[in-house]
């Protein structure tokens, strides 16, 4: 039987939706053991864990290296990779955000500069609101770019809040929910179709 390849984004989200896929009953005891080891096999059920990077997870998916992976929707709707979403996981969930500090006032007059990792989002989200705006791409730590007058705005991610709240930064709007989904090769779901359909009513069980 081929191994079913699973990408999991390495860190809090992976680990959640590891223990999800254990208590649905595909486990596998290496990836318990501390260690830098990234991939990771249960012969017995014919599973195979990789640890991707987060943003990663969904080309691995659309390239068929692994069969399924679990992202977040906002990297979904960023990239638009070509892969099925299978099932929301009711976990990572979060908020996509337009914040800046409280002070700040939207002058229609002027084109608006905003800080962001997740460009077309926010081009998207703008556009349809009839906005100017210029883009500053980030890579992270988005939320200085309004202290030192990088941006007027962010669009970011908005979990606890602790990070906008600690820089003095305040939510303007929210762009939309966001939270971790199962997604398949589409190759792969046709190929392996009953054991993925079987791995989703498993999991709904458990949700
Ligand atoms: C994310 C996001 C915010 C923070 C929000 O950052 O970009 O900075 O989490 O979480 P909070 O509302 O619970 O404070 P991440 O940790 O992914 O790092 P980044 O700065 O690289 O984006």
């Amino acid at each position: 039987m081929a191994y079913l390849n699973i990408a999991l984004p390495k860190g809090r989200l992976g680990e959640k939706a590891y223990t999800m896929l254990k208590a649905a009953g595909y486990g596998c005891p290496a990836i318990e053991e501390s260690g830098r080891k990234l991939i990771f096999e249960n012969e017995a059920l014919g599973v195979r864990y990789f640890w991707a990077k987060p943003s990663d997870v969904a080309i691995y998916v659309e390239r068929g290296a692994a069969d399924i992976g679990v992202t977040g929707k906002d990297i979904l709707l960023e990239y638009r990779p070509d892969v099925y979403e299978l099932l929301d996981l009711d976990i990572g969930k979060c908020k996509m955000c337009v914040a800046a500090k409280e002070s700040f006032r939207d002058d229609k007059t002027r084109t608006l500069t905003v800080a962001t990792k997740f460009t077309n989002i926010a081009k998207n989200y703008f556009a349809a609101r009839g906005r100017d705006i210029d883009i500053v791409h980030l890579n992270g730590s988005i939320e200085i770019a309004p202290i030192i007058r990088l941006s007027d705005v962010i669009v970011d991610i908005v979990e606890t809040g602790t990070t906008l709240k600690e820089n003095n930064l305040v939510v303007f709007d929210e762009v939309l929910d966001i939270s971790a989904r199962l997604i398949a090769n589409k190759a792969s779901y046709k190929f392996h179709h009953a054991q993925m359909e079987e791995l989703c009513a498993k999991l709904r069980q458990k949700q």
